[in-house]
């Protein structure tokens, strides 16, 4: 059954865990642990519901896909390195390190000379990436990472537009609630596989929902 682990994979993905979990559990930024350990969670369920994606590509992609983040890590190239010999070591084929990192490394380097994304493992796990950006674990992570940033919450001047331009967010206004219009709101329609989608929409209608009561509250309507 492609859509589960066989026993050699179990052992794997368990060292891979211990692998991540010692590299990403101090972080602050949101890219910690559990948020390594929801998209493995979304992951799972979004391969059984696509019926032919690898379970293992999957899960090993899910698990290590922040692990060589610049925003992690020093050097991106060496990182990469350091995987690859983390998985040489753990006996995953060759065949198989290819699909893992050509994932990992188009979800780490933001488009940039990437090739796209092409097979229904690297969908899935982008799918359960974007699924742990919005709803209300998307909201937890935007007002915490804002803040880690030293940003308001919001700022009622500050207007969102349609088509906010990169730099609009660059120049220091940035708040948590301009980061919804800049991205959360956007991933929705991002989505690769239909059941990303439908879990999506259901995520998207609260963040929508929070908005409307976010504002409410502000002015004292509710
Ligand atoms: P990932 O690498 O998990 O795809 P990012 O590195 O872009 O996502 O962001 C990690 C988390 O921090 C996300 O939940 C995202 O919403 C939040 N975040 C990123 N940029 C901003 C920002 N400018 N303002 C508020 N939150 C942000
Ligand atoms: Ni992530």
């Amino acid at each position: 059954q492609i859509n589960e682990l066989n026993q050699n994979e179990k052992y794997i993905v368990k060292a891979t865990k211990n692998y991540v979990f010692e590299q990403l559990k101090d972080d602050t930024s949101g890219h910690d642990w559990w948020h390594i350990h929801r998209v493995v969670s979304n992951t799972i369920k979004l391969a059984r519901l696509e019926k032919t994606a690898n379970m293992f590509i999957c899960v090993m992609a899910a698990l290590l896909h922040d692990v060589i983040d610049d925003k992690l890590v020093e050097d991106e190239v060496e990182a990469v390195e350091a995987v690859k010999q983390f998985m040489t070591e753990q006996s995953v084929t060759t065949e198989e390190q290819a699909s893992i990192l050509s994932i990992i490394c188009h979800m780490s380097f933001k488009g940039g000379q990437q090739a796209p994304l092409s097979t229904i493992e690297g969908f899935v796990v982008q799918d359960a990436d974007r699924l742990d950006a919005i709803g209300a674990i998307g909201i937890a992570r935007t007002i915490y990472y804002s803040g880690h940033k030293g940003r308001p919450i919001h700022e009622p001047e500050l207007k969102p537009r349609e088509n906010m331009s990169f730099e609009d967010y660059r120049n220091g206004k940035d708040t948590a609630i301009l980061h919804f219009y800049e991205k959360l709101l956007k991933l929705k329609d991002l989505m690769n596989t239909e059941s990303g989608r439908q879990i999506a929409e259901g995520r998207h209608a609260y963040l929508v929902e929070y908005l409307e009561q976010f504002y409410a509250e502000w002015d004292a309507e509710r």
